[in-house]
């Protein structure tokens, strides 16, 4: 079976997990270090927080932006859920407004029409690892004086103009969970150049510590263990072999998948690198069969696939509540109903690669 995702945990990983158990220091500790500053030099801040998923990630950014009741985030309606319940458990409102077709990223007029005096972040996800329209963002949150944080849990390595994702807004958030580009398991990073914003999220991870069972505030139990820290800081050491990997994986399938009647390929911004978390097509209704009957097809041909989102995130009943309904978001509807991601980690050979490409040219009757 060619999986959809599958991580390479080569004898570096293994090694350094051997030397923390050799230590007997497990939890937080030398390891965490490590990996916020070669995170942080990776990504060019000055600042990174390790945490146990990109989840808490979220949450941590959020708190440390200072959002809290009666506060709006605005943000997309097609991502991971964990993109919004950091909104809601701060007791904000998350404000949603429609993506850009061509890129399932959120859609900065959209935004614009969105901002209201409530307005406490923005909170851009660089989904399947292509950064968002971020310079146009930025200048509508200076003109407003509002923050950006950015979900780059998808996009570690990706470039916009020079600036790495996760440089570019106040806040960057990343997940290491075991499917991503590079992971350790479960965990997650926040990158800053602010060093109070750092301060505030190393005491929020910490149930709200500021010295030896010294509380400021609530927090939680939000700490990476240095077992974590140490598969995360050997990934994090090859991360641009495999962002080239999986560009060149998605070239050769673009390639191959030119010119299908029904089959949209995924489009890159100039100025910006793709890292490909995802390579997701569009399959549209004149398509020879159905999205579903293509992912069925294909598994009978031992190749995975999968819809990263079947739903957005209004159709949920806990965001629905809010004031949503379906018809609200067109773009991202359509998205959920037509979106496949096919193979492209660096474990796909160029033989895996050609066997999904005939295969899908086999069902789109292109050959005939
Ligand atoms: C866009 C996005 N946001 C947030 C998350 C949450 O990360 P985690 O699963 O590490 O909590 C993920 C990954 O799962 C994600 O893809």
């Amino acid at each position: 079976m060619i999986q959809i995702a599958s991580p390479i945990i080569g004898d570096e990983e293994i090694e350094a997990v051997n030397n923390v158990l050799s230590s007997g220091m497990l939890a937080q500790g030398p390891k965490v270090s490590e990996l916020e500053e070669s995170f942080a030099r990776y990504c060019g801040t000055k600042f990174a927080v390790a945490v146990n998923s990109g989840t808490a990630a979220i949450h941590a950014a959020l708190f440390a932006a200072g959002v809290g009741p009666g506060d709006e985030v605005i943000t997309t309606p097609f991502s991971f859920i964990a993109t919004i319940n950091p909104i809601l458990f701060l007791g904000a409102k998350p404000v949603l407004v429609d993506i850009d077709p061509g890129t399932y990223n959120i859609d900065v007029e959209k935004v614009r029409g969105a901002i209201t005096n409530k307005t406490k972040v923005i909170l851009p996800v660089h989904l399947y690892g292509q950064p968002c329209d971020f310079n146009e963002l930025q200048a509508l949150a200076d003109e407003h004086g509002i923050i950006i944080i950015e979900d780059a849990c998808q996009a570690v390595g990706a470039n916009y103009g020079d600036k790495k994702a996760g440089s570019l807004g106040n806040l960057g958030c990343f997940s290491l969970y075991a499917t991503k580009n590079i992971m350790c398991g479960e965990g997650g990073v926040v990158t800053t150049d602010d060093e109070k914003q750092a301060t505030i999220m190393k005491s929020f991870r910490q149930h709200g510590m500021v010295g030896p069972y010294e509380y400021a505030g609530i927090g939680y139990n939000y700490r990476m263990t240095d077992l974590h820290a140490a598969i995360a800081v050997a990934q994090l050491g090859k991360v641009d072999d495999f962002s080239l990997a999986r560009q060149n994986n998605a070239k050769i399938l673009s390639e191959g998948l030119a010119n299908i009647k029904g089959l949209e390929l995924p489009s890159v911004k100039q100025g910006r690198t793709h890292v490909y978390h995802q390579y997701t097509v569009r399959i549209t209704p004149e398509f020879s069969i159905t999205r579903e009957q293509l992912m069925i097809a294909l598994r009978e041909k031992e190749i995975g696939s999968a819809i990263y989102y079947p739903k957005p995130l209004h159709a949920y009943s806990h965001i629905a509540k809010l004031g949503y309904q379906i018809g609200d978001f067109p773009n991202a509807e359509e998205a959920a109903e037509q979106v496949l991601s096919l193979p492209v980690h660096p474990r796909v050979s160029a033989e895996d690669l050609t066997s999904i490409i005939e295969s899908i040219k086999d069902l789109s009757n292109a050959k005939s």
